[in-house]
């Protein structure tokens, strides 16, 4: 995941910011899906790294996501905004591993439901 995620890292589209990220989900059946954060001249069409891992597994039919691996070009560790999180919790619930890699390469990991309390998901709507 680590490996797939530094790749698009590597592909980061960021401008503007300047912060370089890479995103890697692995899906139930195995798969994994990497993006980069992809900026825009209308910055509010900026899409994160996780976001854009996500809509790639759930594009090509992967089912529950079990973790995301995040890299970033920051210092310390970067973890997912909170706009990703709730759309990583929509199609991994509150187990999924959110993993994230400093750039001294020291790992730290946190289930989502840590990182996202009292989520909003879909069984509230049933
Ligand atoms: N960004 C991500 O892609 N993922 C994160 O976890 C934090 C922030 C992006 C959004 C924007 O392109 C840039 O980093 C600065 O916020």
């Amino acid at each position: 995941m680590f490996r797939a995620a530094t790749e698009a890292r590597g592909r980061a589209y960021a401008p503007y910011s300047g912060f370089r990220v890479g995103a890697a989900v692995l899906a139930d059946d195995g798969r994994i899906f990497a993006a980069p954060n992809v900026e825009n001249a209308s910055y509010g069409m900026s899409l994160c790294a996780e976001r854009g891992a996500v809509h790639k597994a759930v594009s090509e039919g992967a089912g529950r996501l079990e973790a995301v691996a995040v890299v970033a070009s920051g210092e310390g560790h970067t973890w997912p905004c909170g706009g990703c999180r709730q759309v990583l919790f929509e199609f991994g619930r509150g187990d999924l591993a959110v993993i994230s890699e400093s750039p001294e390469g020291e790992r730290e990991e946190h289930p989502l439901a840590d990182l996202l309390p009292n989520a909003f998901g879909p069984e509230d709507l049933t």
